[in-house]
């Protein structure tokens, strides 16, 4: 079978892989053990599937693999810090936001995005920025109250990362 090489960086990690030309991105993910990222309607409808591609949330089942080429990825599997969950994911279990748990990955992920754009969004805000996730079991309700809440933690956490990184940079610089 005709392969193609693919670099890309994965959850803060650099990674080459062999890929079939038309493989899916979600496929490839999967195929990496990366079974976070959820194979549902595979038609771009459901965003179970989603991930974060250069900080933007984006099905995978619509991409092809070769498309990642030279680009940055996040999935559910990078989003703690270490044994620490993310104050999104703190906040979703909190919220009793996680039922089945088949949204839950790409709505973090949705909700990420979104708070890095909008670290104080509006409840409006919130509600369509998950537009494209869907859930059987939560009504919504419980993942919007939960990104809500993790605002102004995720806020502060983003402020005192972006500290550390310039004050990373000073030390290097001086
Ligand atoms: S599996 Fe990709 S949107 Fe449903
Ligand atoms: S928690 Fe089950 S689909 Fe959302």
């Amino acid at each position: 079978m005709k392969t193609m090489e693919l670099r890309l960086t994965v959850n803060g990690v650099s990674q080459q892989w062999s890929i079939a030309p038309g493989e899916l991105l979600l496929d490839l993910l999967r195929r990496q053990g990366y079974f976070g990222v959820k194979r549902g309607c595979e038609k771009g409808e459901c965003g179970a599937c989603t991930i974060l591609l250069d900080g933007k949330p984006v099905n995978s089942c619509l991409i092809f693999a070769a498309q990642a080429e030279g680009r940055t990825i996040l999935t559910i599997e990078g989003v703690a810090h270490g044994d620490q969950l993310d104050p999104l994911q703190e906040a979703f279990l909190d919220h009793g936001a996680v039922q089945c748990g088949f949204c839950t990955g790409g709505m973090v992920l949705s909700a990420k995005a979104l708070l890095e754009r909008r670290p104080n969004p509006t409840e409006a805000e919130v509600r369509e920025a998950l537009a494209g996730n869907l859930c059987r079991c939560t009504g919504y309700l419980k993942p919007v109250e939960a990104v809500l809440a993790a605002a102004p933690a995720s806020s502060a956490t983003m402020k005192r990362r972006r500290a550390a990184r310039k004050a990373a940079a000073t030390e290097v610089a001086s």
